[in-house]
């Protein structure tokens, strides 16, 4: 089943570069409207020219800084005024710092939990209800694969993407309509900034962005609704390991993948 998608509207997260540029590809190829978000505009105007050469959907360009305190309930009051509805959220935008907790900045970690937390709450709560008003919705949250364990050398990170995973898995334990659907997404190493941004460089096998949206894609038009979704066999067989074995075995295998030397 192909979920029709035309005319419908998609808010992104984090639509200036990885994941976020592709999703917002994607969707437009499937007719939806689509609502781009990130800080660094000119990003988002060069892919809103690529997206209206190749469909024919509207695209909203928005500047916005999502760790800010507020953020998330100016950008819901700056589409209400302008009588946009948004029917699809990807929730995108985050980040993550490679470093030994003790050595983070206290401003970084409060605006990556700003970030990477706050506004994805705030901005499901934003426009959930709605979804449901109308029986229709689709809020795909990005959690990670780091957030089956903890992750010493992201320490906040990984704690972040374990309470997306979560919360996003309680509320699809609450929704009753099988019309309107809420989604933990969890790719493991994918291509885009988030090494550079984090400070350092992915270890393993890492996967192209189009192919996380590609197996979210899927999801989607499935006629079976699952909360958590892991992109990637390799990375599903480490998640299931990862919950069931001890917590002191997991921890110290992730230090080794993860943990920077002391300085
Ligand atoms: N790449 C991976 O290996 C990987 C693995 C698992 C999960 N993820 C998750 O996937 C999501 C997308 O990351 P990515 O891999 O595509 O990394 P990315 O290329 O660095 O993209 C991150 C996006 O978030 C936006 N962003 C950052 N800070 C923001 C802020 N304060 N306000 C608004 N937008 C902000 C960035 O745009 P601006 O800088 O223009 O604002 C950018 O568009 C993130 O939630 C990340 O945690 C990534």
């Amino acid at each position: 089943m192909t979920r029709d998608l035309t005319g419908k509207t998609a808010l992104i997260t984090g639509a200036s570069s990885g994941i976020g540029s592709e999703f917002a590809i994607a969707l437009a190829a499937r007719g939806a409207n689509v609502v781009l978000v990130a800080r660094r505009k000119d990003r988002l105007d060069a892919l809103a020219s690529e997206i209206r050469d190749h469909a024919r959907v509207n695209v909203v360009v928005v500047r916005h800084d999502l760790s800010a305190a507020n953020a998330a309930a100016e950008l819901e009051g700056n589409l209400r005024s302008t009588r946009t509805q948004i029917d699809i959220l990807i929730n995108n935008a985050g980040f993550g710092t490679l470093s030994r907790f003790v050595n983070e900045n206290r401003y970084r970690v409060r605006d990556e939990i700003a970030l990477n937390v706050s506004a994805l709450v705030d901005l499901t709560a934003a426009f959930l209800p709605g979804m449901i008003a109308r029986d229709f919705g689709i809020v795909v949250n990005i959690a990670s694969t780091a957030s089956f364990q903890p992750v010493p050398g992201m320490a906040v990170y990984a704690a972040t993407k374990a309470f997306v995973r979560s919360f996003t898995e309680a509320v699809w334990g609450e929704i009753e309509s099988p019309n309107v659907r809420v989604f933990a997404l969890s790719p493991g190493a994918t291509e885009s900034e988030f090494f550079d941004v984090a400070g350092g460089k992915a270890s393993g096998t890492v996967a192209p962005a189009r192919d996380v949206v590609t197996t979210m894609m899927r999801q989607i038009d499935s006629r079976r609704s699952r909360p958590s979704i892991i992109v990637g066999s390799r990375n599903r067989i480490m998640a299931w390991f990862s919950s069931r074995l001890p917590t002191a075995m997991v921890v110290r295998v992730a230090a080794k993948m993860f943990l920077p030397p002391v300085k």
